[in-house]
């Protein structure tokens, strides 16, 4: 009789999204999942983690470890430990770009700026403010006011010549802002091209106050985003490394760091193939 596969799993519960990967003995990623966290985080997870495993293909009792990131970390009650979301997405964005030597996290709540070495080891972080000026919830809001979907938003926006200037530094102001500069006649497409600009801009400052080493890796829900991309790359005059995947840099760094820990406790450890 063949032994089941091990796995390993990662479950980042951020303010927004909470999202799972699952790697395999190897480190490879095997599966990914995600979805609003909404008012219960107890649950978001709880839900995340059973898409995962149910998607995969995969029983509970294969998975030999499990790491919970992000904001809501610590109420993940089926966990065996946590690790912050710095050091996660710093190992996601180097598993999936061995390159990465800075890293952009853009979240609902939160923007991070990464710098780290050749292993993927956090070397320096800074963060916003929580104030979602320079997050992915300043794309959110100005989306809510104007009846478009996040995906329309960033969209939208590429197709912009001439981005209008957003003057708001808050994030709730620049929803009215928005609505105003539409009054005034600006192009909505300009008008969602500033939103991004801004948030860029900041981000941007971000990078510089830790190093703006290439290669960038733009991590995050955000980095979902094509208008987002397009404006860190003009703005930074070098490109990006995104993929579909880099929304779950977070939860596979959990799950490479699962199987990290499980194979040092056991002894097992095996380099990856
Ligand atoms: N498919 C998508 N297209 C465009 N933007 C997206 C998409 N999915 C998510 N986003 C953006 O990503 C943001 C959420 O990102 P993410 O899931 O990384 O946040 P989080 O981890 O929950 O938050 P935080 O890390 O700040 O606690 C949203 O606010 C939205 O702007
Ligand atoms: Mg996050």
């Amino acid at each position: 009789m063949q032994a089941l596969r091990t796995y390993f799993a990662g479950i980042d519960a951020g303010s927004t999204y909470t999202k799972g990967a699952l790697v395999d003995d190897r480190g490879a990623l095997v599966e990914t999942t995600v979805d609003m966290t909404g008012i219960n985080i107890v649950t978001a997870t709880k839900k995340a983690y059973a898409q995962l495993l149910e998607k995969a293909g995969v029983s509970e009792g294969q998975v030999a470890y499990v790491i919970g990131t992000g904001y809501g970390r610590y109420r993940i009650t089926f966990g065996n430990t946590q690790v912050t979301e710095i050091s996660c997405h710093a190992k996601g964005a180097h598993a999936l770009f061995p390159g990465t030597r800075t890293v952009l996290d853009m979240g609902g709540q939160d923007t991070k700026a990464i710098r780290v070495n050749d292993r993927g080891e956090v070397v320096d972080f800074c963060m916003n403010d929580k104030c979602a000026a320079g997050t992915g919830r300043f794309i959110e809001g100005s989306a809510r006011v104007l009846g478009l979907s996040l995906k329309q938003v960033g969209t939208l926006s590429m197709n912009s010549s001439n981005p209008v200037k957003v003057s708001s530094t808050c994030a709730v102001f620049a929803e009215t802002e928005t609505q105003e500069q539409l009054a005034w006649g600006n192009k909505l497409e300009d008008v969602l091209y500033g939103i991004h600009v801004s948030i860029a801009t900041r981000s941007i400052g971000l990078l510089r106050r830790v190093g703006i080493d290439p290669e960038i890796t733009f991590t995050g829900g955000v980095s979902q985003n094509p208008g987002m991309i397009r404006c860190l790359e003009e703005q930074l005059g070098q490109k990006l490394n995104t993929s579909p995947l880099t929304n779950f840099c977070g939860a596979l760094g959990a799950a490479l760091f699962a199987r990290e820990k499980y194979e040092n406790t056991t002894g097992t450890g095996r380099s990856a193939a």
